[in-house]
């Protein structure tokens, strides 16, 4: 294990870094393996600390082939305090992921965590969140919408979608994929982008039939109701896959109108902060697009990562809190992240 020139040493499992804390290795048991799609699996673990799980953290998994000695960081989807249960989703990338998809029921595998900051979904627990996710980057904002009481959904995909059996039974969903076939075609931004247009657009005329009836002396009363008619058209329409600007779900599919319980994303309104977890160019537009908006906007990194626990100091990432001394400041995105305020790191 990587342990650079931080105090660190290992000793009866332990590893202990130069915050003075203790982080056990431990073997959990498999309680569920299963395909969610190609080459993403859902894998359910019995671990000592589900309950001390924080939404947006992470674990370090070890495949227990020697030839492995690095953990892999995974993020923890959802964790059951009661049960002591904690869900993975990820993705068969190389050979730590490929080994651990082979992981029977029953078998174990050496786990380390909860680890990282995770998501301040206690600040903003009744704010209207607006969960932005790509690629691999999912996983972990199910538990932030679990943990939030306005959460929405804005998810991208390459073409095969995943989790989006779940996604709407949380929050509202809005969706993209690259090659067009659900959603809007394009990426995540797109899709919001796609969002407002069709707001701005609706609202628009919404106003324009209220100021008609007026002019024509219907009163307030014709008025109210012709906005409350477009309104609930306007409803109507975002329940599905065409109102975001894609095309209509393909034939035979059965995946849940987009708004199964219309809140706030099919109301227009704006979020009052987005968490965002996936690659970085994702992660850079999804910043630009908040920072114009003037919203609170919190990014989850992902790095490649040795010790995942602070003390090899092997997944580092610039912030712009710059230092007297060396004009740079570096965080730690297994230790001080892996969530940070977009405005504080350098994307
Ligand atoms: C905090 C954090 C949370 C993560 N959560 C999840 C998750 O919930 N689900 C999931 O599927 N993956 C997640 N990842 C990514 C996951 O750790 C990597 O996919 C995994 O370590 C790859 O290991 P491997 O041995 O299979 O592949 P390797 O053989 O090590 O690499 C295969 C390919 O994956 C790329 N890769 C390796 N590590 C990363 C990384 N950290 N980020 C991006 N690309 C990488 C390599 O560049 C290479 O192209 C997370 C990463 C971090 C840092
Ligand atoms: S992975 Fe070692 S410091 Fe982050």
């Amino acid at each position: 294990m990587g342990q650079g020139n931080v105090a660190c040493v290992q000793r009866d499992g332990f590893l202990e870094t130069e915050m003075g804390e203790n982080m056990k290795k431990e073997a959990a048991e498999v309680l569920w393996h299963e395909v969610e799609a190609e080459d993403i699996f859902d894998l359910g673990l019995r671990v000592s600390f589900a309950g001390e799980v924080r939404p947006g953290q992470f674990v370090m998994v070890w495949t227990g082939d020697g030839s492995r000695l690095l953990g892999r960081p995974i993020s923890i989807c959802e964790a059951t305090a009661e049960t002591g249960e904690i869900r993975l989703v990820y993705r068969q990338m190389g050979a730590g992921t490929k080994a651990l998809a082979k992981l029977a029921v029953g078998e174990s595998v050496e786990v380390m965590g909860p680890l990282g900051n995770g998501f301040p979904v206690e600040a903003y627990k009744e704010k209207r969140v607006l969960l932005v996710g790509g690629g691999i980057g999912i996983p972990p904002l199910v538990g932030a919408g679990l943990a939030l009481e306005k959460p929405a959904f804005a998810v991208g995909y390459r073409s095969e979608t995943y989790l989006m059996e779940e996604l709407p039974v949380i929050g509202d969903v809005l969706v993209a994929t690259e090659d067009g076939s659900l959603g809007t075609k394009g990426n995540v931004v797109d899709a919001l982008l796609t969002r407002e247009r069709f707001f701005a657009r609706n609202v628009e005329a919404a106003k324009t039939a209220n100021d008609a009836s007026l002019s024509n002396g219907e009163g307030p009363d014709a008025a109210t109701n012709r906005k409350e008619a477009a309104s609930e058209s306007m409803t109507e329409e975002l329940g599905t896959a065409k109102a975001y600007g894609g095309k209509p779900l393909r034939a035979g599919e059965t995946l849940p109108n987009y708004i199964r319980k219309p809140g706030w994303l099919a109301e227009g309104l704006a979020p009052e902060a987005i968490f965002t977890c996936g690659p970085l160019p994702m992660l850079r537009a999804v910043a630009a697009f908040a920072e114009e908006r003037d919203i609170p906007c919190f990014v989850s990194m992902e790095e490649r990562m040795a010790c995942g626990v602070g003390a090899c100091l092997g997944c580092v990432t610039k912030t712009k809190h710059v230092d007297a001394h060396s004009g740079v400041t570096n965080a730690r995105i297994c230790k001080e992240g892996p969530v940070f305020d977009a405005r504080e790191v350098v994307l």
